[in-house]
């Protein structure tokens, strides 16, 4: 069995606000008194995709000084800039292709893929992710359930996609999500032991399903906007900040559990 927390839109920017919220949810995950296996974060973690963003990230995270009490799994998402995101988050060479990794478990092996574009709001899996998938999961040959983690979900969530910067409002509902899902879709196709998805971007958490898989977008720290059908849409900024918990069990079913902080 496999529990991970997971946050994502972490959006800092350099705000104290940004930065408190972040925190808060990180700080009630030290304080728990079982640890999750893993904190999956799915991208967004900064705002402008800057050096200084991502060096805030690591400390939030506890990414600096290894002092995180578990593994902290991360993606870039559409804010983020890959080349600063690897130095400070996973102290490699800033270098500018897509950052896909994997860590695996005893219950489960997790991949974190990047759907990221440079310059760009919607997502793609580009070629390179694709094989660094399929060639991930030949190696695991199936030992372990594994579980899918990128930005942008595949499916529209009903709701309007976060607003650009400075913008309380949503201009164009339904855009901005993975490109080509139906590409995705044929990869699930062939990959039972893929048990699930789970993203970022959207802010609201969401449970629907992609390709017969449960997709689950986490809950952004940032902020939340309202549902249409709640109002006004506009961002709330003083909502509480959402954390979900997945279990991913033996029979490689996901159960996802949401909490606020
Ligand atoms: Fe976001
Ligand atoms: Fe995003």
């Amino acid at each position: 069995m496999l529990v991970l927390a997971h946050i994502s839109d972490l959006r800092l920017d350099g705000s104290a606000r940004a930065t408190e919220r972040a925190r808060r949810v990180c700080d009630r995950l030290r304080e728990l008194p079982g640890q999750p296996d893993a904190l999956v974060v799915t991208g967004d973690i900064a705002d402008h995709g800057t050096e200084a963003e991502y060096e805030e990230a690591a400390r939030v995270l506890g990414l600096d000084d290894g002092d995180a009490p578990f593994p902290v799994l991360t993606c870039p998402g559409d804010h983020d800039s890959r080349a600063p995101y690897r130095k400070a988050l996973l102290g490699l060479p800033a270098a500018d292709g897509p950052v896909n990794t994997v860590q695996v478990f005893d219950g489960g092996a997790v991949l974190m893929c990047d759907s990221s574009v440079p310059g760009r709001e919607e997502g793609a899996l580009d070629e390179e992710t694709y094989g660094w998938i399929e060639a991930t999961l030949d190696e695991l040959d199936g030992a372990v359930p594994a579980l899918l983690a990128f930005h942008h979900p595949p499916v529209r969530l009903h709701h309007p996609p976060p607003p650009p910067e400075g913008c309380d409002r949503y201009p164009r509902p339904g855009s901005r999500r993975l490109c080509a899902p139906d590409r995705l879709a044929a990869l699930l196709g062939r990959r039972p032991e893929i048990a699930g998805l789970v993203t970022g971007h959207a802010h609201p958490p969401a449970a629907t399903s992609f390709a017969g898989r449960p997709l689950v977008a986490g809950p952004g720290v940032t902020w939340t906007p309202q549902l249409p059908w709640e109002g006004e849409q506009v961002a709330d900024r003083e909502t509480p900040v959402g954390l979900a918990f997945h279990v991913l069990d033996d029979e490689g079913r996901l159960t996802s559990h949401f909490r606020t902080v």
